[in-house]
C-alpha cells in the first residue's frame, strides 16, 4: 500500500489499482489537541455542520505524516500508519482471530491460572485469544468467595444483568423455574434464546462438587453446523432461514425472541448458534417444508448430541469456564444429590467486554 501526492490531490494504491482519497474524508481525521480531545481521541469538532466542498491547498509526505492545509484554513499533520491501518477497512483485532473447529478428540485445552493482577495481565490477552479460537477457556483458581464471579466478570468488561439478577446459583431446589435447578441431566443447549439480544457469554464458577456424575459438557456448534453445511445443504439451509419463536414465562415476565437455529452473517458465515429443544416452537409452515424442517431440526439435535462431538470433564471446585453462548452448546450429565454438594455459580457478560478488554491488551502490550 502507498499513498502519494499528485497535484494537492492524495492518492492511495494497493497493487495496480490507485485512488484519490476524498479530501473530506482526510478533514474528519485532522489531528492535534485543537481537533481531537487529548484523552478520549473523540473529535471536538462535528464533521456533519462542516462544508462539504473541502479541498485541499497545499500538502507535503514528510517523516511519516500527510501534512495538509485545507481551504477552511485548517492545517493538520495526519500519521501516515493510522491511515494505513484505516484501509484494511475491518476489524483487525477480533475477526483476524482463526476459529479452531474441535469435537469430542479435543485433549489438553490450555488452562489458565487466576492470580491477582490476572485482568491487566498478558496471560488474560492469551486467554481471551484463546477463547475466540475454541468458544471456550477454563481458568482454575478463581476465588469462590463472596460470589467471586461478578469481580471477575466485572473485571474483564461489565456483567449482563437479566431477571435471574446480576448472577445466580446453579443448585437443585424445590419448584424450580428452569431445569438447570433440577439434578436431571442436561443436553445441550445453549442459554436464554429468547431473550433480545441473548447474552453473549456465560460464566459457570464452581464453588462445590462432590458429586460423582453432574459432568460438564459442551459441544462446539460451529464445527457442528459447519460439517451439516458440507454434509447436508438441505438440512443447513432450512435451519437457517426459518425463524422460531422461543419463549421464557415467570410469574413476572414473558420473553420470547424468534430466530434461526442457525444464524449466518451477510457473508452466509456463521454468526450464532440457538438450541433449546424444550422452549423452541417452529411457525406453522406448508406441510412438506415442515416435514424437511422436523427431519433437519432431528438432524441437528442428533448431531449435537453424539458422542462424537461432545467433550466432558469434571469442574473442581475455584475451576470457572467463560463460554461463547453463540457458538458452544453446554449440559450436564445428572447426578445424585445424596452423593453431596453440587453447587455452580453464573453469570453473563456481552461481547463487548471481550473485544474491549482484548482491544485495550494489545494496546498496552503493543502485540
Ligand atoms: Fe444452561
Amino acid at each position: 500500500m502507498k499513498i502519494e501526492l499528485i497535484d494537492n490531490k492524495i492518492f492511495f494504491s494497493k497493487g495496480a489499482a490507485k485512488q484519490e482519497i476524498h479530501p473530506f474524508w482526510l478533514r474528519e481525521r485532522v489531528d492535534g489537541k485543537e481537533f481531537l480531545d487529548k484523552g478520549t481521541q473523540q473529535r471536538l469538532f462535528d464533521p456533519s455542520s462542516m462544508n462539504i466542498k473541502i479541498e485541499i491547498k497545499k500538502a507535503k509526505i514528510s517523516g511519516g505524516f500527510l501534512e495538509i492545509n485545507f481551504n477552511d484554513g485548517v492545517c493538520s499533520k495526519i500519521n501516515l500508519n493510522k491511515i494505513a491501518l484505516e484501509f484494511a477497512g475491518k476489524d483487525t483485532v477480533i475477526k483476524p482471530i482463526k476459529k479452531i473447529k474441535w469435537d469430542s478428540s479435543l485433549k489438553n485445552v490450555k488452562k489458565f491460572k487466576y492470580n491477582e493482577n490476572f485482568s491487566e495481565s498478558k496471560e488474560m490477552h492469551d486467554l481471551l485469544v484463546s477463547f475466540y479460537e475454541y468458544g471456550f477457556v477454563i481458568i482454575k483458581n478463581v476465588p469462590t468467595k463472596k460470589n467471586f464471579i461478578v469481580n471477575f466478570a466485572n473485571s474483564i468488561g461489565s456483567v449482563r444483568r437479566t431477571n435471574f439478577g446480576e448472577y445466580f446459583n446453579v443448585k437443585s431446589k424445590n419448584n424450580p423455574n428452569d431445569l438447570a435447578y433440577t439434578t436431571l441431566h442436561l443436553s445441550p443447549h445453549t442459554d436464554n434464546p429468547y431473550r433480545n439480544p441473548v447474552p453473549c457469554i456465560q460464566l459457570l464458577h464452581c464453588i462445590e462438587n462432590e458429586v460423582d456424575g453432574g459432568l460438564s459438557t459442551l459441544v462446539d456448534g460451529y464445527t457442528v453446523t459447519e460439517n451439516l453445511k458440507k454434509n447436508d445443504k438441505e438440512a443447513y439451509q432450512i435451519l437457517s432461514e426459518i425463524k422460531v419463536r422461543f419463549k421464557f414465562t415467570d410469574k413476572n415476565v414473558v420473553l420470547e425472541d424468534w430466530s434461526e437455529l442457525i444464524r449466518t452473517d451477510e457473508n452466509k458465515e456463521f454468526k450464532q448458534v440457538r438450541f433449546s429443544p424444550r422452549l423452541d416452537y417452529v411457525p406453522i409452515l406448508k406441510k412438506n417444508k415442515l416435514d424437511l424442517y422436523y427431519r433437519s431440526r432431528k438432524k441437528l439435535s442428533d448431531l449435537y448430541n453424539s458422542k462424537k462431538y461432545r467433550i466432558e470433564f469434571k469442574l473442581e471446585p475455584k475451576d470457572l469456564i467463560m463460554m461463547d453462548n453463540y457458538r458452544v452448546l453446554h449440559g450436564r450429565t445428572k447426578f445424585n444429590p445424596e452423593d453431596g454438594e453440587r453447587f455452580l455459580q453464573g453469570c453473563y457478560i456481552d461481547f463487548d467486554s471481550t473485544e474491549g478488554k482484548l482491544r485495550h491488551l494489545k494496546r498496552k502490550f503493543n502485540i
